[in-house]
C-alpha cells in the first residue's frame, strides 16, 4: 500500500448558506470530488437568501448531492473513514440539514464525525493541492459574512488579528450592487463591470487605512457610494455605472491589501493566504499578487472554485484536523450560527 492509499477517506457536507455541497477527500493529499447544488436561481427573485427556502431546498438536494459525490469520487459508503459537516457560522436552519445528515451517516457507518468551522474551511482552502502543506502565515479571509486577518501558526492554532466593525467586504459588494440595481449576488457583477471602468473616476474613502491596526469598516464606503449616486443622474450612463463599480471595488481592495501586507510585515510572516468568495475578484487577485511580489512575500490564494462556498474546503479541513491528531466531535455537538474561529 502506498502512502496515499493510507490517507483517510473523508466525506464532508457544507450547507451553511445557500449551496448544498458534498466533497470527498483522501487525506489532505487529494480532493476526489466536489459537488455543489447552487440555490442562486431560487433566491435571485428576492435579492438575497431566504432562510426557510434555503433549508427546505438543502433537504431536497442533500441525498442526490451525496450520491453524485460518491459516484464521481469512485467511492462507496463502506470505504469512508470519517464524515464531516459544517457546524457554523451560517444560517441555523441550513446548518442543521448538513449537520444532521452527516451525523446520521457517521452513526450508521460507525465512523467518527467531525464538526467543522466554515471560516476554518475558507482559511485553509489556499493550501488545497499545495505540496508544501498548511504552513505559518497571514491569512486574509474575505467572504459575504466575514472579513478577517488571521495569523496561522498551525492547524487549530489561529490568532485573529482583526475583523470588520460593521459590514463584511462581500456584504458591501452585495449592498452596493443592490443600490446599482445589479442582480444578486452582486460581487461578480461589480467585478465584471469594473473591468471596463476607471478606478480613479470617483474619490471614495479608504476607511481605517491609517488606523494602525487590522480592523476594517465598510459601512462608510457604502454610504459614500449612496451619496455619490444622489449626485449622478438617476438613470446612470453605462460609463458612470462602470466607473462607480471600479472606484468602489478599488477602495475595498486598497484597504484589504494594505492591512494584509502590514500584518505580514508586523508578524514577520513570509506567506500570505487569501480565501473566501471575494478572493474570486479579478482585480483583488491581480493587486495582491503584485503587492506580495513587491513585499517579497509568498502568496497562496484559493482557486476560484475553492473561494466561494464549497465542501472541498470542509473535507480538507477535516482531513487536516485528523492528521493533526485532533479528536472527533461528539454527536451531540450543536450547530452554532455565530461560531467564531478563535477569540477575537
Ligand atoms: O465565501 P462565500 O461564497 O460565502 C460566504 O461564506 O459568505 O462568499 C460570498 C461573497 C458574496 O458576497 C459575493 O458577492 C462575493 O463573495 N463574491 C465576490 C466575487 N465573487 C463572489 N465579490 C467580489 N468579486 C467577485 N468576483
Ligand atoms: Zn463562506
Amino acid at each position: 500500500m502506498n502512502t496515499s492509499e493510507r490517507q483517510p477517506l473523508v466525506l464532508a457536507i457544507e450547507t451553511s448558506c445557500d449551496e448544498t455541497a458534498v466533497s470527498i477527500a483522501r487525506g489532505t493529499n487529494e480532493i476526489l470530488c466536489s459537488e455543489i447544488a447552487s440555490q442562486i436561481a431560487i433566491h435571485k427573485p428576492y435579492g438575497g437568501v431566504v432562510p426557510e427556502l434555503a433549508s427546505r431546498n438543502h433537504n431536497l438536494a442533500i441525498q442526490p448531492v451525496i450520491a453524485a459525490a460518491l459516484e464521481n469520487g469512485g467511492v462507496s459508503l463502506s470505504q469512508l473513514d470519517a464524515v464531516a459537516a459544517t457546524a457554523g457560522p451560517g444560517l441555523a436552519s441550513s446548518l442543521l440539514i448538513g449537520d444532521t445528515t452527516g451525523k446520521a451517516l457517521a452513526l450508521g457507518l460507525g465512523k467518527p464525525f467531525y464538526s467543522i468551522n466554515h471560516i476554518e474551511g475558507h482559511l485553509l482552502s489556499p493550501f488545497i493541492g499545495d505540496d508544501n502543506g498548511i504552513r505559518e502565515g497571514i491569512a486574509l479571509v474575505v467572504s459575504g459574512g466575514h472579513t478577517l486577518i488571521v495569523k496561522i501558526n498551525a492547524v487549530d492554532d489561529y490568532e485573529v488579528l482583526g475583523s470588520t466593525k460593521d459590514d463584511a467586504a462581500g456584504e458591501a459588494f452585495d449592498k452596493v450592487a443592490k443600490m446599482l440595481d445589479l442582480p444578486y449576488p452582486g460581487g461578480p457583477e461589480i467585478d465584471k463591470l469594473a473591468r471596463e471602468g476607471d478606478p480613479a473616476a470617483f474619490d471614495l474613502p479608504r476607511s481605517m487605512i491609517d488606523s494602525g491596526d487590522f480592523q476594517f469598516s465598510f459601512s462608510g464606503l457604502k454610504t459614500a457610494v449612496f451619496y455619490l449616486l444622489q449626485k449622478l443622474p438617476e438613470a446612470l450612463s453605462e460609463t458612470d455605472l462602470k466607473n462607480v463599480c471600479a472606484s468602489f471595488q478599488q477602495a475595498v481592495i486598497d484597504v484589504l491589501i494594505a492591512k494584509t501586507i502590514a500584518a505580514a510585515k508586523q508578524t514577520g510572516s513570509k506567506l500570505v493566504a487569501v480565501s473566501g468568495g471575494v478572493s474570486c475578484n479579478s482585480q483583488l487577485r491581480r493587486d495582491i499578487t503584485s503587492a506580495c511580489e513587491k513585499a517579497g512575500l509568498e502568496l497562496a490564494i484559493a482557486t476560484p472554485h475553492h473561494s466561494t462556498d464549497n465542501a472541498a474546503m470542509i473535507a480538507f479541513t477535516a482531513a487536516a484536523r485528523i492528521e493533526a491528531g485532533i479528536s472527533p466531535s461528539l454527536l451531540n455537538t450543536d450547530v452554532n450560527p455565530n461560531l467564531k474561529l478563535a477569540a477575537d
